[in-house]
């Protein structure tokens, strides 16, 4: 019991400190700021590729050994195009922004760096797992009941 109670508070202060967005609150914010049909990508799909990209986890890093990159945020931006981290060979930075400013709770800066990595790119085409699980896929269930 005792034991219990620790693991929840455990989980309680990870939680605290990572905003993860419900799913339908992000489709209302991605509508908010115009991601609806932006460059050709609908808002359900926008939604898919952040469920599986960071589980709309504002704070998921992944780094990437083969490039020596990482990828940030809620929409997984690479620090080899959109952003800066200090530490990427080659690094674009599309963006012009810290690499950091995109795992902050508001998210309106990561929209803004994904708007502009999907306008240059025209496609949204580098993000693989938008290939493996929305690519050609019903999405209805991503914006289903929420209201957008
Ligand atoms: C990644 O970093 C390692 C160690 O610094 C280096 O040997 C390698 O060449 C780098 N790879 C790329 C693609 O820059």
């Amino acid at each position: 019991m005792k034991a219990l109670l620790m693991l929840g508070l455990l989980l309680l202060s990870v939680t605290v400190q990572a905003k993860v967005f419900e799913h339908c609150e992000f489709a209302r914010i991605l509508k908010n700021n115009g991601m609806a049909g932006y460059a050709g990508i609908s808002l359900a799909s926008w939604v898919c590729l952040a469920q599986h990209e960071s589980g709309y986890n504002t704070q998921a890093t992944t780094y990437h050994p083969g490039s020596n990159s990482s990828h940030y945020g809620i929409f997984q931006i690479n620090s080899q195009y959109g952003c800066d981290d200090g530490k990427t060979p080659r690094a674009v930075n599309a963006c012009g922004i810290p690499c950091s400013a995109l795992l902050q709770d508001d998210i309106t800066q990561a929209i803004q760096c994904v708007k502009k990595v999907v306008k240059d790119r025209q496609s949204n085409r580098g993000w693989v797992s938008w290939h493996v699980h929305c690519n050609n896929r019903d999405l209805t269930q991503y914006i289903r009941n929420c209201g957008v």
